[in-house]
């Protein structure tokens, strides 16, 4: 398909990339065989900083590491852990491993692509199409098991959007790896929304799609100019699998999620995804609960008829909404 030549060391990841370490500018060429397609990743120096100090984190390596002497090793797996003990509220936080994989089974079956497609546009828009020497930053945080950034770098190398960094985080070390084994060339890192370890003022777009919304922490590392792209519930999400599950149900209150970000951003625009699904199978359907919140509330008898139902019709109902930082915003 192609040759390069390279005069730097040589880490082979895994059979379908490559990636190439020179110190701190680390270069990352994937290959994706089988799409015929090359993404030239040109990663800057590291974005991040120390989860314990707060001082810049410098990629050597294998590893992770600030002045003070703080270092975070890349597992094996193509991950680093930046998460503090402080910041869990339980030995393994966040979606636990069959949530993981029940998220996986469903969305590759293309339940949710029409919010991926959406998101990618909003994101191509924000970026543009044209290759720049924009120094293009994006970060996923709550990515899960990583369908969207997997979905945008995808549709972005058919589109030619360039992006110098990608970072995909969760709490959940078990979404982390699923998402680090589905997608190499990605930073992957476990850690809190609460604290993103990066730099104020260091990402173009932040990503956050039916995850966890920590607006002073989105808007402390978004540039001046930066984009934050949130996916949330509207009305009508998923209202028949939440019949089957709670005796009152009330529509989704779509606007409660806008609440505290009104104080750093102001909306720019804001797009819904509303469609059908028709389900067939109780594995599909019990894929869906276990992507959901409800999958920590029902009850087991509730639990047990849902999975003896062979169809569900249900709808999709979501906001797409992107924000800017507002003009009073000021770093402290
Ligand atoms: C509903 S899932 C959405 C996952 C992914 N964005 C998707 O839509 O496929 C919410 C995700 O947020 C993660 N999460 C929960 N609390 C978090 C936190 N404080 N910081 C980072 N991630 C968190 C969970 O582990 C889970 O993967
Ligand atoms: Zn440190």
């Amino acid at each position: 398909m192609c040759n390069v030549e390279l005069s730097v060391p040589v880490l082979i990841k895994n059979v379908n990339s490559l990636w190439v370490f020179s110190g701190e500018n680390a270069i990352t060429i994937q290959l994706f065989l089988s799409k015929y397609v090359i993404i030239v990743l040109k990663q800057s120096p590291s974005l991040l900083c120390c989860p314990v100090c707060g001082k810049h984190l410098a990629l050597e390596e294998r590893r992770y590491i600030c002045s003070a002497g703080h270092s975070f090793d890349l597992a094996r797996q193509g991950y680093v852990n930046l998460l503090q003990s402080r910041r869990r509220q339980s030995r393994h936080p966040g979606d636990n491993n069959e949530m993981v994989q029940c998220r996986r089974r469903f969305l590759a079956q293309g339940y949710y692509a029409a919010i991926a497609t959406l998101i990618n546009q909003k994101v191509r828009d924000h970026l543009g199409v044209q290759v720049s020497e924009q120094n293009n930053q994006l970060l996923d945080v709550g990515c899960g098991e990583g369908y969207y950034l997997q979905r945008l770098l995808r549709d972005g190398s058919k589109n030619g959007i360039e992006v110098s960094g990608v970072y995909g985080l969760d709490i959940s070390k078990s979404a982390i790896i699923a998402a680090a084994r589905l997608l190499p060339g990605v930073t992957w890192m476990v850690g809190s929304a609460v604290k993103l370890p990066f730099h104020s003022r260091s990402l173009d777009v932040v990503l956050c799609v039916f995850s966890r919304i920590c607006a002073v922490e989105f808007a402390r590392v978004l540039k001046p100019g930066g984009i934050l792209l949130i996916a949330v519930p509207g009305e009508a999400h998923l209202l028949s699998l939440r019949k089957l599950i709670y005796d009152k149900v009330r529509p989704h209150q779509a606007a409660k999620h806008e609440k505290g970000l009104t104080e750093y951003f102001v909306r720019d625009a804001s797009e819904r995804v509303n469609y059908e699904l028709h389900l067939n199978g109780a594995e599909t359907i019990l894929d869906l609960l276990a992507m959901t919140p409800y999958y920590w509330s029902i009850s087991a008898e509730k639990k047990a008829t849902l999975a003896k139902r062979q169809k569900l019709d249900v709808s999709v109902d979501v906001n797409v909404i992107s924000l800017r930082l507002n003009n009073t915003f000021k770093l402290d």
